[in-house]
């Protein structure tokens, strides 16, 4: 089933919550493969009904960034959760989220904004804003759906821990349930953005995988110091990658680390066709 306006949403769950069944909701902006599949299905096998949301949610693309040729492929989206057993697909449009004023003038809008300590790193340095845009719909969602359990991927680990941080710090009742990096075979993390890549693009591309892996390789044969682990990465970029940042952070709060831990997560991106990819690991 598929359910464009917030009235009828609202409807549906308000009769699922009247029965005594937990909803689980996993947001997303469509264009969905193995990755989000694998989010769906956590939640199908934990709650007793499922929301998807597909919205291509504007305010958290930047001026210049791919908000107009971001894939949409609402039916067989559609098909996809149907056949994973979700319950409803929620695909709202624009103005059903942020009504016609809003998408002219974002100014107008009331937005949730996490804190600059989380904010001004990593992707948000490049994507000033971004957060505050993911934080602002996320919310938003949480108020519509009123979800028991959302999901969300650890391939965008810093969204994951600014929305752990928004729910801790706005006493928002849902429970985040982290799900892990789904990669193809080659190691490379699947990501709508990955069908921006040439067939050679694809190949370059393992270089945020294989620089990952081998970190943590060094990592287990008892390296520590970053400024050591950080020289290893460089042997595996040639002029196709665009090194972004490759940075070792604490995995709650995100503080820079020297010398890495148990609780280090290893962040990295690269533009390769200029196509930002991310990804990290956990050490
Ligand atoms: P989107 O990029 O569509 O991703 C939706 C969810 O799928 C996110 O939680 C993301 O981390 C997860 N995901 C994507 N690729 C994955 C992979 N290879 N393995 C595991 N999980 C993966 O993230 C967003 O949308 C938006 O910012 C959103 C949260 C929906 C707010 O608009």
């Amino acid at each position: 089933m598929i359910i464009h306006t917030i009235k009828e949403l609202r409807e549906l769950v308000k009769n699922w919550k009247k029965e005594g069944l937990t909803v689980g909701l996993v947001p997303t902006m469509g264009a969905l493969h193995n990755g989000h599949l694998s989010l769906i299905k956590k939640s199908v096998e934990k709650c007793d009904k499922t929301v998807v949301s597909v919205f291509v949610n504007p305010i958290q693309f930047c001026p210049g960034e791919d908000l107009e040729k971001y894939p949409r492929t609402l039916e067989a989206d559609e098909k996809l959760c149907n056949d994973a057993g979700v319950s409803v697909v929620f695909a709202p449009s624009p103005k059903e989220m942020y009504g016609e004023g809003h998408i002219l003038s974002n100014d107008f809008l009331t937005y949730v904004v996490p804190p600059f300590f989380y904010t001004d790193k990593l992707c948000g340095k490049s994507r000033v804003g971004h957060f505050d845009g993911v934080c602002t719909v996320v919310n938003k969602l949480f108020n519509i759906v009123q979800p028991d359990f959302a999901f969300f991927g650890e391939k965008d680990r810093q969204q994951l821990i600014i929305i752990k941080k928004m729910v801790k710090d706005l006493n928002i009742p849902v429970e985040i349930i982290p799900c892990p990096i789904v990669r193809e075979e080659s190691g490379l993390a699947l990501s709508s953005r990955n069908n921006y890549l040439s067939e050679n693009g694809k190949k370059e591309a393992l270089v945020l995988n294989r620089i990952l892996f081998n970190i943590k390789t060094c990592y287990n044969k008892g390296i520590k110091d970053v400024k050591l682990l950080t020289e290893t990465a460089y042997s595996f970029l040639n002029e196709n990658h665009t090194l972004e940042y490759l940075e070792f952070r604490d995995k709650n709060n995100l503080e820079e680390k020297k010398v890495a831990d148990n609780n280090t997560i290893v962040f990295i991106a690269v533009r390769v066709e200029n196509v930002r990819l991310i990804d990290n690991i956990e050490l």
